[in-house]
């Protein structure tokens, strides 16, 4: 009995963390088709939904995932620690982040840098429906980068 329990676990999980369930909860950007195929062969995106790390942290996870089997191209790895780097990263104030750490940890384009440092001059940011409201900036890329940012 006991056997049969441990047997139907994994599967359990397995059909959890597949098909569109997954595609959902994930950030919508670049990389995010790579890391369904590479991560999403043993695990869903739950593993790593509401974690965030450096991205020597993302690195060394992939590279123990590489030891545990993963499989995919070097490519396809620095394609997958890019995008955990960019979408599960680690937090940054839309606030006091200086300009130069919204443009590289963020990855955000130096127009909508300058209108969110024009925005939060004038006022403080206080949430994320107030950062999505300034002018120029991108709501699609900004909601998939949501997690990262506090205000
Ligand atoms: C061949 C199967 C397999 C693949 C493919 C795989 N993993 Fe894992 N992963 C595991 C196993 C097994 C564990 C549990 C490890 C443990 O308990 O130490 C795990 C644990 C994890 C953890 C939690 C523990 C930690 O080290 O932080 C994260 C995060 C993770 N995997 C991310 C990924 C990412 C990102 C990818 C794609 C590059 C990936 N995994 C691909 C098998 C896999």
């Amino acid at each position: 009995m006991k056997r049969t329990v441990l047997l139907l676990t994994p599967l359990a999980i397995a059909l959890v963390g597949s098909g569109s369930a997954m595609a959902q909860g994930l950030p919508d950007g670049e990389g995010r088709d790579v890391y369904e195929n590479v991560c999403g062969a043993c695990h869903g995106a739950d593993i790593v939904i509401g974690s965030q790390g450096s991205k020597t942290r993302w690195e060394e996870t992939v590279d123990a995932m590489k030891n545990r089997g993963a499989s995919g191209s070097e490519e396809d790895f620095k394609i997958v620690t890019n995008y955990l780097a960019r979408y599960f990263g680690q937090s940054v104030n839309m606030n006091t982040a200086t300009p130069a750490e919204l443009e590289t940890d963020l990855g955000l384009k130096k127009a909508e840098v300058d209108a969110i440092v024009a925005a939060r001059t004038a006022a403080k940011i206080a949430n994320f429906d107030a950062l999505v409201k300034v002018p120029g900036v991108n709501v699609k890329e900004l909601t998939a980068l949501k997690a990262r940012l506090k205000f």
